[in-house]
């Protein structure tokens, strides 16, 4: 099955780095992301915008430690949109996408592998900002070459312009493609990238 065609898919980028994203207020999920370190992971939920006969295809976006704290968090490297805000501009884009797209979020390293396993035969692609496990973690990437599920590494920042312990990523192991450097826009780039990879191999 195809995504929505190419001139459905494109939208303004929205959420450059790091400015003018003030006036971008959270349209949903923000009450109750104050209660997401109540939770091991935090699923926010899912959009669903596949109104079209065909138009199926579900993505996951999962981040990982600390990017609960994005918009207050090192703003000079991070940018000040919130994870609510990206969720929403995220959101947005699968709207005019025509796919679907369901959100999760986790500080904890085996809560992220419980993730990626649940997102098996539920989803069709993966975006995984894995935050620092992503230099760190063998288990993560077990997971995705255990789920087999495209995935995407994101990276709000250019890791690569950062200190060396970033430059090395497992993630990029498993991983179909990498976007970092874009700032919020990245998110909406993977949805695009990742919509393209599975239309070519569907
Ligand atoms: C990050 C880059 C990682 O090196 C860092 O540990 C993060 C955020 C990014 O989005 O730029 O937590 O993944």
């Amino acid at each position: 099955m195809k995504c929505a065609p190419l001139s459905r898919r494109l939208p303004p980028l929205p959420g450059a780095l790091p400015k003018n994203d003030a006036d971008q207020k959270p349209k949903r999920h923000t009450k109750r992301l104050q209660n997401r370190h109540l939770n091991e992971i935090w699923f926010p939920g899912q959009s669903d915008y596949a109104n079209d006969v065909g138009m199926t295809k579900s993505l996951l976006i999962l981040n990982g430690p600390n990017l609960n704290l994005l918009g207050t968090r090192q703003p000079e490297v991070y940018g000040t949109t919130t994870l609510p805000m990206i969720e929403a501009l995220c959101a947005d884009h699968a709207k005019a996408m025509g796919i679907k797209v369901a959100f999760a979020q986790s500080n904890i390293e085996g809560a992220m592998v419980d993730a990626l396993h649940a997102a098996r035969g539920v989803h069709d692609g993966v975006i995984l900002n894995a935050g620092a496990y992503t230099h760190t973690s063998i288990a993560l990437m077990d997971a995705i070459f255990s789920t087999e599920l495209p995935t995407i590494e994101l990276h709000l920042s250019n890791v690569h312009a950062r200190e060396e312990f970033r430059h090395h990523s497992y993630i990029a192991k498993a991983a179909v493609g990498i976007i970092c450097g874009f700032g919020a826009a990245g998110y909406t780039l993977a949805m695009t990238a990742m919509c393209d990879y599975l239309g070519a191999s569907a």
